[in-house]
Formats: structure tokens, sequence, C-alpha cells
């Protein structure tokens, strides 16, 4: 079996393009990706966002009136501590939890305003999310975990899914153990399934909480160089994580302490 993600950077192109093709249209596409970093109005929009948690011991405040602006072909890096609110701004951006106050709009579409299940086929569709801790179904295959958002999206006729998914854990080497449940992998192994899952609609953005997080320091850089890969291609990514020397290689990184954003290198 090939090493972990060889040959991704080189072949992230390719596979892009490849995974573009059989798409169909629908009313929750986001309109075609223009410009690059900076260019044009911004692709995702957080104004004011606050999110409070009610404890046992009281609110907490975990997000502070974040506002922030990403762009279409921007990769950005959301670093800090931990407790900063990170995975709490993630969730904003995915519409996985509502802010208590506040407003993301992505594509000029208010995300919070619409039905729960409009949410989830828009998410399917748009976003890829790479889970801090994978998600992945704990009952399903790896293969099986791949197909399932592209069963719900139905973006891709049946007769091209299987071929699809199986094409995506090659790319991150994991082919072989397409019949494995997660449990039967490796921390890294299922990290890597959770990065092919967030591919499996083709999505315009990935919002990733720490990637890399369970990987060695070589497989990180080379998931790195596929995520600049896709940035290259045209996506967006916003990217969670650790580790300054990659923060550092991407357009820009917003460092959050105790909820709020004390520091971003602007485009606002
Ligand atoms: N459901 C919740 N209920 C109460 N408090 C929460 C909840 N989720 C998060 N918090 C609190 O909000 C703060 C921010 O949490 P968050 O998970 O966003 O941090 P993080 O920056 O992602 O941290 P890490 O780097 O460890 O993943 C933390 O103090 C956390 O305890
Ligand atoms: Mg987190």
């Amino acid at each position: 079996m090939k090493t972990l993600y060889e040959e991704i950077a080189a072949s992230s192109r390719d596979a892009t393009c490849c995974v573009s093709t059989s798409c169909r249209e629908s009313a929750w596409k986001l309109s075609p990706l223009q410009g690059g970093a900076g260019g044009g109005s911004p692709l995702i929009e957080m104004e004011q966002i606050a999110k409070v948690f009610k404890t046992i011991a009281g609110e907490f405040v975990a997000l502070k009136g974040i506002n922030a602006r990403f762009y279409r072909g921007e990769f950005v890096s959301v670093v800090g501590k931990s407790g900063s609110g990170k995975s709490t701004l993630v969730n904003m951006l995915t519409g996985i939890d509502h802010p208590t106050s506040g407003k993301v709009r992505v594509d000029g579409v208010e995300i919070h305003h619409m039905h729960e299940s409009d949410m989830a086929a828009w998410r399917g569709l748009n976003l890829g999310v790479v889970f801090q801790f994978f998600q992945l179904l704990p009952t399903l295959t790896l293969l099986e975990n791949i197909l399932l958002p592209m069963d719900f999206t139905a973006k891709y006729p049946p007769e091209e899914r299987d071929e699809r998914a199986m094409e995506l854990l090659k790319l991150v080497g994991l082919h072989e153990l397409a019949d494995k449940i997660p449990a039967e992998l490796s921390g890294g192994q299922q990290q890597s399934a959770a990065i092919a899952r967030a591919l499996a609609n083709d999505p315009p953005i990935i919002i990733a909480d720490e990637p890399t997080g369970n990987l060695d320091s070589r497989t990180a850089a080379t998931v790195f160089e596929f995520f600049a890969g896709l940035v290259q291609s045209g996506k967006t990514i916003i990217m969670v994580t650790h580790d300054p020397s990659l923060a550092q290689r991407t357009t820009r990184t917003i460092l959050l302490k105790d909820g709020e954003i004390v520091e971003k290198t602007d485009l606002d």
C-alpha cells in the first residue's frame, strides 16, 4: 500500500478536475468561483457573531462578536490556544451550531435563516467539513462513509458514486482499507478518511478543524500541499491548526483569543 498522501500534491489538480466533471446544477450551488484572494465581494461574511453556552456554572461566552470575511480562493488558517473558540467558530461557519446573535452569509445566503433540511442540503453541496474528531459513522465502512454525502445530495448519479468514493480513498492512500470500519483504523487514517469524505461532493468551500492534528509531520505536510493544490484550483479553505509552520504558509491567519479575533492579516 502506498504511503499516506504520497503523490497527492502532484495529483491534486487532476483529481479536482476529475471530480468536477459530472456535477449537476442545483438551486443551492454557489455561483461560479471568481477571482483569487481578495477578489470581488466576500464569499463568507461573519457579522457580530456571538455564542453563549449555558452551563451548570452559568453562561459562558465562547465567541464575543466576531467579524470576519473570507474571499474566494483564499486559504485562511485559524489559530489560537485550546479553548479560544476555534471549533465554536467553525460550527458557526458550517451551520452545525447556531449563533446566539449575529449573521453568517455565504455567497449572500444567510445560512442560519435556512430551514434545517435546506441547511443540510446546502451544506452537503457547498461545504466539505473535516471535523476535529472525524465524526465518521462507526458502523459504516470507509467506503460507505464516503458514499453517504454523495447519496444524500445526489449530485453524482448512483452508478458513478462507488468509483468516485474509491478514487477519493485512493487519493488519501486508504483504498485498500475501503471495507474496514473506523474502529479498525488508526487516528491518522480516520482523519484521512474524514478528509476524503469532505471532498465527496467536490465542494467549493472546505472547512477543516485541525485536519492534520493526528498526522505525523510528513503526512501533515503532504495534506497541506494537497489543500494548497485545491486552493490553486479555485477552492476556498478555512483551516484550524495548532501548527505555526503550516499557518505561516496560508494566505492569511486569524488569531483567536478568549472568543475574540485579536490579530488578522487584513483583507477587510
Ligand atoms: N457545548 C458547550 N457547552 C459549554 N461550553 C462549551 C461548549 N462547547 C464549547 N464550549 C466552551 O467554549 C470554549 C471554546 O471551545 P472550542 O471547542 O471552540 O475551543 P477550541 O479553540 O476549538 O479548543 P481546542 O484547540 O482544544 O480544540 C471552551 O471554553 C469550551 O469549554
Ligand atoms: Mg477545537
